[in-house]
């Protein structure tokens, strides 16, 4: 969806889509280095890791294979708790894989410091974290993201796969949402 169909809903535009196709392009080929010879687990976090996991995925050149799992975090409203439940666990095994979690954004930490040690409790040979975007006002727990796209304000953000109410993931940019919207 393009930004005019919501522009009333968006305050400011901070990232765009091809800001965000340029960092994509950048952050593949970090992976393609890092990660050359490597057995490769790309693992999504549903739903809001869906775009980001669709475009670097394809834009990495090494042979990788893809994942997904969907978490819940327990907490009130928009806070999470670090108290994590499994909704759809992976598929795949990742004993002696090189993992590396894709997420949209990293906020307090509190998922991805949750679903790191997980992984790497199951045996994996590595666990590593792309974001595309961290929130480093929000940090509630420091959990160490290898790659990431943009740090951005601690603002409510959606677009490009982050959601109000399910609303504005199919959004092509990602921007500050009115409080309007949600207040
Ligand atoms: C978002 C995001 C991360 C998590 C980050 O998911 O995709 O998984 O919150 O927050 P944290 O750093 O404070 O833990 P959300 O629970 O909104 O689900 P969704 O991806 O399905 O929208």
């Amino acid at each position: 969806m393009d930004l005019e169909q919501v522009k009333g809903d968006i305050t400011k535009v901070l990232v765009t889509e091809a800001q965000i196709a340029a960092r994509i392009k950048e952050l593949a080929a970090e992976i393609d280095d890092l990660y050359k010879g490597k057995d490769v687990l790309l693992v999504g976090v549903l739903k809001g890791a869906v775009m980001f996991m669709a475009d670097l995925s394809r834009a990495i050149q090494i042979p990788v294979a893809m994942d997904w799992m969907a978490v819940s975090s327990y907490g009130s409203g928009t806070q999470s708790s670090g108290v994590v439940r499994i909704l759809k666990d992976l598929d795949a095994d990742v004993l002696g894989r090189h993992v590396i979690i894709v997420e949209d954004i990293v906020d307090s930490g509190l998922t991805l410091s949750w679903l790191a040690s997980n992984l790497s409790a199951r045996g994996a040979a590595s666990v590593e974290i792309v974001a595309l975007l961290r929130k480093p006002e929000a940090a509630k727990v420091d959990v160490y993201v290898k790659m990431v796209g943009f740090d951005i304000p601690n603002e409510f953000v959606v677009g490009y796969g982050l959601d109000y109410a399910e609303k504005y993931r199919t959004l092509k940019d990602v921007g500050i949402l009115a409080p309007s919207v949600y207040s």
